[in-house]
């Protein structure tokens, strides 16, 4: 229990907050993770014989978008029903105590917003905001029920497709300067939640932040790369963690 009280001591004294998370915040939502058991991609190759990895890339949307799309469908089923965990909502609620609260997430199902977090940055896009690879068309949608396979423009007929980053894309410029604007001021305390920390866009925030004085948390139920650089490593699962932290804080005050 002490490092959960640890964690909401620094918490507690805290002006600015980073969250960056991953698809292990939304796992006790009931969604799979992309990497690890049952992750999405543990069957390392497709029916069409591509890597996952292939066929949610940029050139393959381009080339086959009728490929991108069965792997799309697929991941936003998933999502689809899913509802704010713990970790989501303790995240939200701490807007209520702390002045300013980030959030940077890998994740594409919206469940930040979703559960109240008003300054999301969403570095791999949503997957509820559609547009059309040929002309200007773009629409925002709830479900992915009733879309062609591949969806079609109801305007000029190309293939649409949802405002993510597949493989062999740039990230959003403008989440990029979100990130960077984020940076200007030091940050309190940062934590990195329910990600295998793979990319270097992820992994740097947090040793960043870790550099100028930031108070840094890992809560992840396995090892990753960040682990033993953190002041607080939490081997737990994300709702399990945020919950006692939640309960520690409320517990001092
Ligand atoms: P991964 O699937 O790579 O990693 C999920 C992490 O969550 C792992 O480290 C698990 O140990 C951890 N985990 C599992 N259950 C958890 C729980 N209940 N609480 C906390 N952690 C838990 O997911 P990401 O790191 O988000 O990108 O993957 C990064 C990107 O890889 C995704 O955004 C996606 C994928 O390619 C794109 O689609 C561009």
């Amino acid at each position: 229990m002490t490092i959960y009280r640890d964690i909401a001591v620094r918490l507690r004294h805290a002006r600015r907050v980073l969250f960056v998370t991953g698809a292990g915040v939304s796992a006790d939502s009931g969604l799979p993770t992309y990497r690890g058991l049952g992750g999405l991609y543990e069957d390392a190759i497709t029916d069409e014989g591509f890597s996952i990895e292939e066929a949610l890339s940029g050139p393959m949307m381009a080339a086959r978008p009728e490929v991108t799309w069965k792997y799309l469908l697929e991941i936003e089923r998933n999502c689809r029903g899913a509802r704010p965990n713990l970790a989501h909502e303790v995240i939200a609620g701490l807007e209520r105590i702390i002045p300013e609260v980030i959030v940077y997430t890998q994740n594409v199902d919206g469940l930040h917003s979703t559960a109240g977090s008003s300054d999301v940055i969403e570095i791999h896009g949503n997957l509820h905001l559609l547009h059309c690879t040929h002309c200007r068309f773009a629409t925002r949608v709830e479900t992915y029920a009733g879309l062609g396979d591949p969806p079609l423009c109801p305007k000029c007929f190309a293939p649409i497709r949802p405002a993510v980053v597949l493989f062999g894309e740039a990230l959003p410029e403008a989440g990029v300067a979100r990130l960077e604007a984020a940076f200007a001021e030091d940050f309190d305390i940062v934590f990195s939640i329910g990600t295998s920390s793979l990319f270097p866009y992820i992994v740097q925030p947090v040793l960043w932040a870790k550099q100028s004085g930031a108070a840094t948390v890992e809560i992840n139920p396995a090892e990753t790369v960040l682990s033993a650089h953190v002041d607080f490593p939490v081997a737990a699962g994300a709702a399990e963690a945020m919950g006692r932290i939640w309960h520690a804080l409320l517990a001092d005050t």
